[in-house]
């Protein structure tokens, strides 16, 4: 009995504590050896009701957020922590403007390797990280191009591309992510590799 009700209380403990912590605001920044795209910076493009995909902006872009965990911890030495990347969508409600708080997750279509970042209200939420030069990546566990398959080693991955994509009909150039350990190339014709920076406001 007793040690139930410390469980209890722990287990409270640790929904009491497990605090999001919002980063300050900062800009994404592609970096590319296509001059053409150097230096453009990503905006939330209305991709639909409530959800926008990432699109190059030239030099006006939007502010994003990282919500990380209070106490999580980076897997890999001088690395960060990774977290959600997060947009607040802006609505009128309640005569002011209020906004509704957005994470990034991938939309994945069977037919292409190459998955669209989009924020839209959901559970779904696929966690990147900045490593110690501000360039974003994904923590990655898994290799499965070896049998059987290992999850024991952890390394970052970058496998960032800016694509046209035409998602519900909206047609931009996008920033996307190629599936797999990054040695597979886009399907998509269009797609640049490139790097996305983070630049604090
Ligand atoms: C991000 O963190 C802020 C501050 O804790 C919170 O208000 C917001 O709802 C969070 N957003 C998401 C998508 O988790
Ligand atoms: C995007 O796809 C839709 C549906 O196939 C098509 O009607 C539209 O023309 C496409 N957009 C562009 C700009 O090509």
């Amino acid at each position: 009995m007793k040690s139930i009700t410390a469980l209890t209380s722990l287990l409270l403990l640790g929904a009491v504590t497990a605090q999001e912590i919002q980063s300050k605001p900062f800009n994404l920044v592609i970096q590319s050896e296509k001059k053409a795209i150097n230096g453009q910076k990503l905006a939330a493009c209305h991709t639909g009701a409530a959800i926008e995909s990432l699109c190059l902006a030239g030099g006006s872009g939007s502010e994003f957020y990282l919500n990380t965990t209070e106490g999580s911890q980076a897997p890999i030495k001088g690395d960060k922590p990774s977290g959600t990347l997060v947009w607040n969508l802006p609505y009128n409600g309640n005569h002011h403007t209020e906004v509704e708080s957005e994470p990034m997750s991938f939309y994945v279509d069977p037919s292409t390797n190459v998955a669209m970042p989009l924020f839209q209200p959901s559970y779904d939420q696929q966690q990147v990280m900045f490593d110690k030069d501000g360039l974003m990546g994904i923590y990655s566990y898994l290799d499965d191009s070896v049998t059987p398959p290992k999850d024991d080693k952890v390394k970052v991955l970058k496998n960032w591309y800016v694509c046209e994509t035409n998602y519900s009909a909206y047609q931009y150039r996008t920033l996307n992510w190629v599936l797999g350990n990054g040695k597979a190339k886009p399907q998509n014709p269009s797609c640049v590799k490139v790097q996305v920076h983070r630049k604090f406001l």
